[in-house]
Order: C-alpha cells, then structure tokens, then sequence
C-alpha cells in the first residue's frame, strides 16, 4: 500500500468508534425543547449501526423533529472495516411514523446510496447540511477541525462529540474565546464500541461477553451552540486568594490556579486555569482572555512575555520547554515550574 493510503487508512481507524445510545441519551435530555420542528442532520452515521439514528427515530415524535437525515461514509480504503461498515455510502430520510405501528428501522425506512462516498465535505452531503437545522453526531475524530469549519462556514445549529483538547487548537479556541460555541453537559470519560479488527490495548479496552470490543476515553466532551441552563451556571468559588497558594507566573501578568475549583473567589486580575475550565465556563461569571501553553496558540492569542530578551534567553537555557510559551514559575523553592496548557480567565465584575 502506497504510504499516503496507509497514513489514511491508520487516520480512518481512529475515527471509529461508535457512541453508546445510554450516552446519546443522557446528553440530549437537555436540549429537547431546541428539536421541536427541526430537521436533524447525522453525517457521520451509518444508520444501521449508528445509535444517534437510532435515538433520533426513536424519539422522533416526542421530539417533535421535522425531518431526520443521516449519510454514513464509505472509505475506500478501509474495506477491512466491512463487519461493521457499510460497503456502500447511505443516506437516508426519515419524515416520522406514517403507520403508527412500529418503532422505525433503517432496513424499513429505506437506505438510499450516496453518488459518491459520503464524506462529509463533499457535494451532495453539503446539499443535505443545507437542509439541516441541528447536526448531531460523533465526528471522525481526525477531521474534527475540518468539521467544525464546516458547520461555522454553513451557519449551523450543532451538538457534537470531541475531545476536550480540540479547545486548544487555532481554530477552536477563538470559537469558545468569542462564545459562538462551548461544551455541553458531560465531560470526561466515554466508553465506545469499536470495529471487531481494532487492536487489543492494555489500558482502556476490553471485550465484552458477547465478543464486542471496546475502548474508553478519558477527555470526551460534547461541543454544542444551543443554549443549554448549564452554561448560566454560577461556578461556586469558595478559596480565598493568598500570593503564597497562587504563585504569579514569570512570563505573564496572571496567577497560576492548578485546578479549577481553587479559583480564588476575591481575585479580580487574571487568573490561569486549566483547559477542564471550559467546562464550568458561564460567560457572565468570567471573561477569557487567552490561552498559555496551547500548543499551537501560545503567544497568539494573548500571551505576551513582559520579559527581556536576556531574561527570556535565560529562562530558555534553564527549561527548553519555555521557548514554547510555556507559563512558568518559581516555587517556593526558587524551582522553575512549567504548566500544563493554561486558559487566562478574569472574572466579571
Ligand atoms: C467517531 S466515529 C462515530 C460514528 C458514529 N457517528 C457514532 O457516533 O457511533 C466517526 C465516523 O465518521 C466516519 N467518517 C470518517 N471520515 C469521514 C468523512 N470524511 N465524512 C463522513 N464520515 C466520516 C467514520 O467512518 C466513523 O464511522
């Protein structure tokens, strides 16, 4: 196989893993009342395997859903998937229960093949988007810049699954930055069904007594623009501020707060706070400033060392890692201490 078709096929056998109904369900109970007359979008899904389907037609009517539209991607190259991929690119549109006397099927609603193989970027799938009001799914995981640009380019209403890390990248964070976008209710762990020829791992897999196998995530978030009560939540700051619990960084003008929850509640400047912050984030108890350390972003969005060359040369010889815009400071015993990906955060007055 030609190098550029095994990285594709390796890129493709990341993305599939196959969200639990249970999951599905515990997330959507609370953005019921944004589905009423809408048409939903699923384009990641096959709909004989997917449980977004399923929960869509399932619920279509006490949703009260317009229209349900769901395309699954066939990838050339990964025939290896065919136990439990679909070896044609489907689509498929379900307009509700017209008889009234079953709960609808994929087989009985009727697949319909795609032209071409269902990516969701190309031609015909961006007709069906068109069409969407709400996209709901778990997108390939490599492609989620790819997606997410998509869904912004064509104005639409969306509820997703990531990985909490996709908030530090360049095009995301400025999403979250500017609140046109932000998590959802769950965030962490996630467990997922994988295809049957998914290597066995020694952490986060398993297989159960029916010979399906599985594989869990520790940093899965939905990534959502529907309004949700969670995001009006006050975060409830019981610490008070000490210069000797809250070291100031050396390189920026802000205090290191290693875990969310130890937010100082009588803090007024900026505060770094790590990226789990987002979601406790309620865009009327605190302001975003920047990210620190945010791999790609760093100095870009608002980090500036007020340091001088000299210094910052010194630094560098003292941690390599410093020239990456790495927050920094000294503990108590004058140790340099590099941070984790940090979000600067103020809080409202
Ligand atoms: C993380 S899995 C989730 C599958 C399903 N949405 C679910 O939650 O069970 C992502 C799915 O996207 C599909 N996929 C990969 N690349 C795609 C593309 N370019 N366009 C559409 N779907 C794609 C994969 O085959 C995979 O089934």
């Amino acid at each position: 196989m030609a190098k550029r078709s095994i990285d594709k096929a390796k890129a493709a056998k990341k993305d599939e893993f196959y969200t639990q109904l249970e999951d599905i369900n515990n997330e959507l109970r609370h953005y019921r009342e944004h589905f009423r007359g809408k048409t939903v979008l699923c384009n990641c899904d096959d709909p004989r395997i997917s449980n977004f389907f399923t929960y869509f037609a399932y619920n279509f009517e006490f949703l009260g859903l317009k229209k349900l539209i769901t395309t699954c991607y066939k990838n050339q190259d990964m025939d290896f998937f065919s136990q439990n991929k679909s070896e044609q690119a489907v689509f498929l549109v379900y307009e509700g229960d017209k008889n009234g006397n079953s709960i609808p099927d994929a087989e009985e609603i009727g697949v319909k093949p795609l032209k071409g193989d269902g990516d969701f970027r190309s031609k015909e799938c961006i007709e069906l988007l068109k069409e969407a009001d709400i996209v709901v799914t778990n997108p390939p995981f490599s492609l989620f810049r790819e997606y997410m640009a998509q869904l912004m380019e064509y104005g639409k209403k969306f509820l997703i699954i990531g990985n909490q890390n996709n908030a530090t990248y360049k095009e995301i964070f400025p999403l979250i930055k500017e609140n046109k976008i932000w998590l959802g209710y769950k965030s962490g762990d996630m467990s997922f069904r994988v295809p049957a020829n998914s290597e066995e791992r020694a952490t986060r897999f398993w297989i159960d007594t029916n010979g399906q196998k599985w594989r869990s995530l520790g940093n899965i978030c939905w990534y959502t623009n529907l309004d949700i009560p969670k995001r009006h939540e006050n975060l409830i700051l019981y610490k008070s501020y000490t210069p000797e619990e809250y070291p100031r960084y050396i390189n920026y003008d802000a205090i290191e707060v290693s875990k969310t929850e130890l937010i100082p509640c009588d803090y007024d400047g900026v505060m770094g706070v790590p990226i789990t912050f987002m979601d406790k984030y309620n865009p009327d108890q605190f302001e975003i400033i920047g990210i620190g350390n945010g791999g790609e972003l760093g100095v870009e969005c608002g980090v500036s060392a007020n340091l001088t060359a000299e210094q910052c040369a010194a630094l560098f010889r003292e941690d390599k890692s410093f020239r990456k815009g790495k927050l920094c400071y000294r503990n108590d015993k004058g140790k340099l201490v590099g941070c984790y990906a940090r979000i600067l955060i103020r809080k409202r007055a």
